[in-house]
């Protein structure tokens, strides 16, 4: 089938060349030249373990390509996906600018009919009011006899996954209104149909609604246990024996019961507001998830005060780790930038910042020159004659630190090991002061 995607990100990308490997003609589009210049070379913009070889291959069957000329992208999809960014407004809802000028495009461009089908995570009853608005676009414009039919397919992958979930995702939810989208998204998702995945069809409501109900709940999850954290401190217990004691429940699952500094992300910050927002709007309020907002930006800010209390004149800190979970270059609402942005605002400490793949984001945001960072090459680089290490982000690199070699190179001995990779016990056999989150 002849396939075109909009937006080359962590989720156009993955799915393009997913589609790609199936066996489909595949365009992606993307308004950023620099990503599609990259992409033409064979070069992957963002770090995604197994995306590099898939983007080989798709190149090489001569069934991938990548493109900013929208004209053409829109005019070779017979189905075409939207999966550009939906990031929070600044009043809590998703923006969908993007999805809207994305909308614009096709309308402006098709001259034969389509199914669109939005991959981006969008709020229930966007896909009605896209299918409405080409509609109107194109009746303007002349083309009342072209048909559009706009379905919603909402991705799960999770970033540093993204390759391996795509394949092998836990469900495919299609929402459609037409009997051509769901024939279309069925022939796409056939191998799907072949493996026994499981795959739900609905309308575009539930299909929406069944996007941030998930994040939602997987959020709540784990600002539970952050909370139960906290408490464990205060009463000298320790959280992930709690934790894992609730995971044999089958009933609770251990997955997602690991405390830290707060979720973060480019999906969970935003969506759980996006779906606040929208319950809001319906007056059907959504009393809990708006708790587990409040409640995760206390989580952040706790984290950073651990470090401003222990250190009130400050002091020259390592942070291992910046992109907000390992396998990703992602740093958006990276917890670990919360925490380095609170320290930086503090005025009193320097900070030696290194992470495996994100320090280039990193340096973008915080910028290269930003006085009182010092950016580092590797572990051993950043925490040379530092005050204490800070660890937010767990990469396997990090969880095998010898911290008895360290103790030779370190100024001070202190752990602030936001996401319990180390016991206690051992770190402090090694002569280090241990500050995890929730082990009292
Ligand atoms: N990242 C994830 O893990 C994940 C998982 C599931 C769902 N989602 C959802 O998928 C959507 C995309 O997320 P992402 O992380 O891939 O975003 P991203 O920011 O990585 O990528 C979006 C891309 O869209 C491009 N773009 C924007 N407007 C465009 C236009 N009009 N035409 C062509 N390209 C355009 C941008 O240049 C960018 O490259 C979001 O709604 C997100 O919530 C993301």
């Amino acid at each position: 089938m002849k396939i075109t995607v909009i937006g080359t990100g962590y989720v156009g990308l993955i799915a393009g060349l997913g589609f790609a490997k199936w066996g489909n003609e595949v365009v992606c589009l993307d308004i950023t030249e620099e990503k599609i210049k990259l992409l033409q070379q064979g070069i992957c913009p963002i770090y995604e373990p197994g995306a590099t070889s898939h983007l080989h291959d798709g190149l090489e069957s001569g069934r991938l390509r990548f493109t900013t000329d929208t004209k053409q992208a829109v005019q070779h999809g017979e189905v075409i996906f939207i999966a550009v960014g939906t990031p929070e407004a600044q009043d809590g809802s998703a923006d969908l600018k993007y999805v809207y000028s994305a909308a614009n495009d096709i309308a402006n461009y098709m001259e034969d009919d389509k199914v669109v089908v939005d991959k981006s995570t969008v709020p229930v009853g966007t896909a009605r009011a896209l299918q409405a608005h080409i509609r109107r676009l194109l009746d303007v414009n002349g083309k009342q006899n072209l048909n559009i039919d706009v379905a919603s397919n909402p991705e799960f992958l999770r970033e540093g996954k993204a390759v391996g979930d795509f394949h092998n995702p836990d469900r495919i939810v299609l929402g459609v209104s037409s009997q051509r989208a769901q024939e279309k998204l069925l022939a796409i998702y056939s191998v799907f149909i072949r493996a026994n995945k499981s795959i739900i069809v609905t309308t575009p409501e539930t299909a929406e609604m069944i996007k941030y109900a998930s994040n939602a709940f997987l959020a709540t999850k784990i600002t539970f246990i952050n909370e139960i954290a906290n408490l464990c401190e205060a009463v000298g217990a320790d959280v992930q024996q709690v934790a894992a004691a609730m995971g044999k429940d089958g009933r609770i699952s251990p997955k997602f019961l690991h405390a830290g500094p707060g979720y973060g992300g480019s999906c969970f910050p935003k969506d759980t507001k996006a779906l606040a927002d929208t319950g809001m709007k319906y007056g059907a309020h959504q009393t809990l998830v708006e708790q587990v907002i409040r409640a995760n930006k206390e989580q952040k800010k706790r984290a950073a005060d651990k470090v401003l209390t222990r250190f009130p004149q400050g002091a020259t800190l390592a942070v291992l780790g910046l992109a907000f979970k390992p396998e990703t270059d992602d740093i958006r609402e990276s917890p670990a930038l919360d925490i380095v942005t609170t320290l930086l605002e503090a005025g009193r400490f320097i900070l030696r910042l290194y992470d495996p793949k994100a320090i280039k984001n990193a340096q973008s945001l915080l910028g290269i020159d930003c006085p009182n960072i010092i950016w580092c090459t590797s572990t051993t680089d950043a925490i040379e004659g530092t005050d204490a290490i800070l660890l937010p982000t767990e990469w396997p690199e990090f969880s095998s630190l010898d911290f008895k070699k360290l103790g030779g190179r370190v100024h001070g001995k202190i752990l602030y090991d936001f996401r319990n990779i180390y016991q206690k016990a051992q770190v402090e056999q090694a002569g280090f002061e241990y500050y995890g989150t929730g082990i009292g």
